[in-house]
C-alpha cells in the first residue's frame, strides 16, 4: 500500500471520529496535506565496509502478554535477536510487552536488522543518541510490512539511558502505546569505574499509563481532545506490569527510571519524605549528585536515581508516589474538571502511587555514593554562533493543530530559522508563542488577553527571531507569512491562553543544556507545585516546558548534516503535528 492510501485511509477514519468537523478549517487541510509530502524510500541496506562489533535483528510485531489477571492483552512489542557481540548485549524483560534491554558500548560499532512485522508502517528512533541523520529513525524512513531497515552506526554518546521507540509519521504515539518502545543503555568506561550499583541492584523504571476495557485489552481512543490534551489511562505500569514491587536487600540501588507514556507527567517522591538523589538525567551522570524534594518527570525524559536502603528494617517498605501539582494542563481543561477529563479516575497531578520497594534483606554494606561523578564540557554562551539572536521554538495551541514556529509538521518545509550550520553551538529558546507573558512582560487576565497584547508580546519576542510570526493564536501580524495557519478568527486570543498547557520538548541529535528558566507572574502558584523539581546541572534531550515558561537551552549541532527533528514528546501532540525538521547544512 502507498503512503499516500495510507494517508487517505486514515483521513477517513478520523474523519469518523468526528474530525469532520474541523476539516473544513484552513489549518487541518494544511496538516493533511503534510501527511502526503512524506517521500517513500528504499531502505537502507548493510554496507559491506562497516565492521559491526555488535550486530542484532529487532523485530516488530502484534503479540500479547498476561499483564492483569485473565485474558492476555494484545500488544505491539519488539523483540531482538542477538547475532555478533557481547551476550548482555540484549537482555530481556520477562514477561512485559516492554522490548528487550539493548546495551551497547561507547565506541562500539552496531548494527541492527529492523525487521517490520506489524500489518502497518513503522521506524524506529534512537531517542537520545548521536547518530547519522539517515540513521536516526527520521519518519521518512519508515519501512512497510514485511520490509528491513539496516541501521549502522558508532556509539558515540557518553553513558546514559536512552529510548528506542517507533518514529512513523502520525503512528508514533499508537504505536509506543500498544508497546513498541525499550531502554538502551550507553556504558562506558568513565562510569565503570564509578562502580555504582549495578547487577541485581541496578534496575530499570520504565513508567508508563495505559487504559484497558473489561476484556483486559488496551483502549487508544482517538478523538479530538484525547489528542489535544494527550492521553491518559488509568492505571499505571511499571516495566508494563501493573502494581509494580521490588524486593530489595537494605542497601544502595541504581534506579534508571524512564517516563514512557504518551502525555503523562510524574511528579516523583519517596512517600516516607526521603529526598530523591538524582546522579544522572536524559544525557548521562551530572557533576555531583542532586538532592531533590521531588523531581519532575514527562514524557521521554530519564533519571538516574541513587536509592539507598541501608538501616531500613527487614519488612519495612518505601513507595514512590506522583504528587499533587497544577497547571500542566489547559486551564480550559481544569476548569471544566471531570468532563474534560472524562470523569478520569487517575487525574493528572493527582496523588497516587507508581511503585513499591519492599526490604525483603538485612545486608551490612553496601556502596557509597559518590561526592564527584563526573566533569560535564558546559558550552558557554561565548561558544554559541547566535548569543544574541536564540533559535526560536515558538509553542502554539490550537483545538485542531499543535505547532511549533507557526507550523505544523511538514515534510521539505525548512524555514530560515531551522537551517543550522554544522559544527556549531546554537543558543535556543522554547517559548509559548500565543500568551506572551513567557517573556518576563505579564499580560493581564485572559479575558483582556486580547490581539494588540499578543502583538505586542510577539514583536518582543520577535527580536531574537527575524521577526517571524509565530504561532496561530490571537490576531499577531504573520508579515507575509503563510496565512494557513493564522487565527480562525473566533477569537482566538483568549481562547490561545485557555489552551496553555506544559510541553516536553524534545530535540533529536546531541543533548543539551539549560541555561535559563523563566515563568509570568500570573503562572507563578502552579509554577510553585512543580519548580523544585527541575534539575538544570545536567545534559538533556528533552525539557518540560511550563504554561508561560521560556527556556533557553545550548545545543551542539556537530559531525552529521541533514534533518534533525525536534517536537513535542507529548506523543499525541507530536502525531498532530507540533514536530519540526532541522535541517543541518
Ligand atoms: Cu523520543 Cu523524536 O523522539
Ligand atoms: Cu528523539
Ligand atoms: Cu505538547
Amino acid at each position: 500500500m502507498s503512503n499516500k492510501n495510507y494517508s487517505r485511509r486514515r483521513f477517513l477514519a478520523q474523519s469518523s471520529l468526528g474530525l469532520i468537523a474541523f476539516a473544513g478549517l484552513p489549518g487541518f487541510i494544511q496538516a493533511m496535506e503534510g501527511m502526503h509530502g512524506m517521500p517513500k524510500l528504499t531502505p537502507n541496506k548493510a554496507s559491506a565496509s562497516f565492521k559491526a562489533d555488535v550486530e542484532c535483528d529487532l523485530f516488530c510485531r502484534s503479540g500479547s502478554v498476561s499483564i492483569l489477571p485473565g485474558q492476555q492483552t494484545q500488544v505491539q512489542q519488539y523483540s531482538a535477536l542477538l547475532k555478533k557481540g557481547p551476550k548482555d548485549t540484549i537482555i530481556d524483560i520477562a514477561g512485559s510487552y516492554l522490548g528487550p534491554i539493548i546495551n551497547l558500548q561507547k565506541g562500539q560499532k552496531v548494527r541492527i536488522n529492523l525487521h517490520n512485522k506489524l500489518t502497518e508502517p513503522t521506524v524506529t528512533h534512537w531517542h537520545g543518541l548521536h547518530v547519522p541523520a539517515n540513521m536516526d529513525g527520521h519518519p521518512q524512513y519508515t519501512i512497510d510490512p514485511g520490509e528491513i531497515l539496516v541501521y549502522e552506526f558508532e556509539v558515540l554518546n557518553r553513558a546514559g539511558m536512552n529510548i528506542y521507540h517507533p518514529h512513523p509519521h502520525e503512528l508514533t504515539a499508537k504505536q509506543v502505546y500498544h508497546g513498541l518502545a525499550g531502554a538502551l543503555f550507553v556504558h562506558d568506561e568513565e562510569e565503570a569505574k564509578l562502580e555504582l550499583p549495578s547487577g541485581e541492584y541496578e534496575i530499570p523504571i520504565v513508567i508508563q499509563d495505559r487504559r484497558f476495557d473489561a476484556q483486559n485489552q488496551l483502549v487508544y481512543a482517538h478523538n479530538m481532545h484525547d489528542r489535544m490534551i494527550g492521553y491518559y489511562g488509568d492505571r499505571i505500569l511499571v516495566n508494563g506490569r501493573p502494581d509494580f514491587k521490588i524486593d530489595v536487600a537494605s542497601r544502595a540501588y541504581r534506579l534508571r527510571v524512564l517516563n514512557g507514556s504518551t502525555a503523562r507527567i510524574y511528579k516523583l517522591a519517596w512517600d516516607d519524605g526521603t529526598p530523591l538523589t538524582i546522579i544522572g538525567v536524559d544525557g548521562g551522570l551530572l557533576e555531583k549528585p542532586e538532592i531533590k524534594p521531588y523531581v519532575m518527570l514527562a514524557p521521554g525524559e530519564r533519571l538516574d536515581v541513587w536509592a539507598d536502603f541501608s538501616g531500613r528494617n527487614e519488612g519495612s517498605q518505601l513507595v514512590m508516589r506522583s504528587q499533587a501539582f497544577s497547571g500542566v494542563l489547559p486551564k480550559m481543561a481544569e476548569r471544566m474538571g471531570g468532563m474534560m477529563m472524562h470523569g478520569h479516575s487517575l487525574p493528572v497531578g493527582s496523588d497516587y502511587p507508581i511503585f513499591t520497594a519492599r526490604v525483603t534483606k538485612k545486608v551490612s554494606d553496601s556502596p557509597k555514593l559518590p561526592t564527584q561523578l563526573t566533569k560535564i564540557n558546559w558550552h558557554p554562551l561565548s561558544s554559541t554562533a547566535n548569543p544574541d539572536k536564540p533559535i526560536p521554538i515558538g509553542i502554539s495551541e490550537g483545538p485542531m493543530a499543535m505547532l511549533l514556529n507557526g507550523r505544523p509538521y511538514a515534510f521539505n518545509d525548512i524555514q530560515d530559522v531551522e537551517r543550522i550550520k554544522v559544527n556549531t553551538i546554537q543558543l535556543m529558546e522554547i517559548f509559548h508563542a500565543h500568551g506572551g507573558s513567557g517573556h518576563g512582560k505579564q499580560s493581564a487576565s485572559t479575558e483582556e488577553h486580547n490581539a494588540e497584547q499578543h502583538g505586542g508580546g510577539m514583536g518582543m519576542m520577535g527580536m531574537g527571531h527575524k521577526g517571524r510570526g509565530m504561532g496561530m493564536m490571537g490576531g499577531m501580524s504573520h508579515g507575509n507569512e503563510e496565512p494557513k495557519t493564522e487565527s480562525h478568527g473566533m477569537g482566538m486570543g483568549g481562547m490561545g491562553m485557555m489552551m496553555a498547557m506544559a510541553h516536553p520538548i524534545h530535540l533529536h541529535g546531541q543533548q543539551f543544556q539549560i541555561v535559563s528558566r523563566s515563568v509570568g507572574t500570573e503562572q507563578e502558584a502552579d509554577y510553585a507545585t512543580v519548580r523544585d523539581g527541575f534539575i538544570e546541572t545536567g545534559l538533556k534531550d528533552t525539557v518540560l516546558v511550563m504554561p508561560g515558561e521560556t527556556v533557553r537551552i545550548i545545543k551542539p549541532f556537530q559531525d552529521f548534516k541533514g534533518l534533525f527533528m525536534y517536537h513535542c514528546h507529548n506523543l499525541e501532540h507530536e502525531d498532530m503535528g507540533m514536530m519540526r525538521d532541522f535541517l543541518i547544512e
